[in-house]
């Protein structure tokens, strides 16, 4: 069973290079709260690299946005608890009440180790015109409201959201529904391709669980400094 989060910054580790990844969550591993690991980087080096940059310790996100029949989620959240044994994983709250549901019992047999499942909900590159190109009449904010509705419904332990939905979800859904944010900038640095960003503290101060940080500490010149920096800016 990995640990438990000593805080609430997961480094999002968007590498394909396996070298490169390993030395980095070296760096950064006794200052963060968790790593997260997605498509990117799994599509080059799969389960095996994964476990190699992690180990069978360090609290881990696996970032795969799992998206497909109830089914074939199930047997892809059960892979994932049996051999990768992640804090969390993500899927696709548009998949639907019975996806959903899927997903989280087949968590639910795992016991003590199983994973936290997270829906995504809108895509934060996605606004009112490109889900009206899919057919979806509401604006984002109230199709990411429904989301995450229908997540918690149909037994979700969360899901991933921006800063700037935090404090609507919180108060939509209590305070035991877990939110996971990414967008989030230290105070003074780049933006990146983020265009709505928060300071960590900011984000935690309205109410999100986990903040999910890549180029701010992957692309420091010290990625464990800006680790420590951005943990110690929350105290
Ligand atoms: O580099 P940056 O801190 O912006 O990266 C944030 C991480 O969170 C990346 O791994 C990115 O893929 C992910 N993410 C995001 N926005 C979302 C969902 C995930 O930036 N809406």
């Amino acid at each position: 069973m990995r640990n438990a989060p000593r805080n609430p910054v997961f480094a999002g580790i968007d590498r394909s290079d396996l070298q490169e990844a390993r030395q980095i969550c070296r760096n950064i591993a006794g200052e963060v709260g968790g790593i997260k690991l997605g498509k990117e980087f799994f599509t080059a080096q799969g389960p095996q690299g994964l476990l190699e940059v992690v180990g069978n310790d360090i609290p881990l996100f696996l970032d795969l946005k799992f998206h497909d029949i109830p089914n074939t989620v199930a047997g892809a959240v059960r892979s994932a608890a049996t051999f990768l044994k992640p804090t969390m994983l993500t899927i696709h709250a548009s998949g639907g009440p019975a996806m959903i549901r899927a997903a989280a019992d087949a968590s639910a047999e795992f016991g003590e180790t199983r994973p936290w499942i997270l829906g995504v909900t809108v895509l934060t590159s996605m606004d009112d015109a490109d889900l009206l190109a899919t057919g979806v009449t509401d604006k984002a904010s109230d199709q990411v409201r429904r989301l995450a509705e229908l997540a918690r419904e149909n037994g979700a332990d969360g899901v991933i959201c921006s800063p700037f939905e935090i404090e609507q979800l919180r108060a939509d859904n209590g305070p035991d529904f877990k939110l996971v944010v990414p967008g989030i900038r230290p105070a003074g640095s780049d933006h990146g391709d983020q265009k709505r960003v928060k300071t960590p503290i900011e984000a935690l101060q309205s109410g999100a669980d986990y903040l999910v940080i890549a180029r701010p500490i992957i692309n420091a010149p010290s990625p464990a400094e800006a680790a420590r920096a951005i943990v110690e800016s929350l105290s």
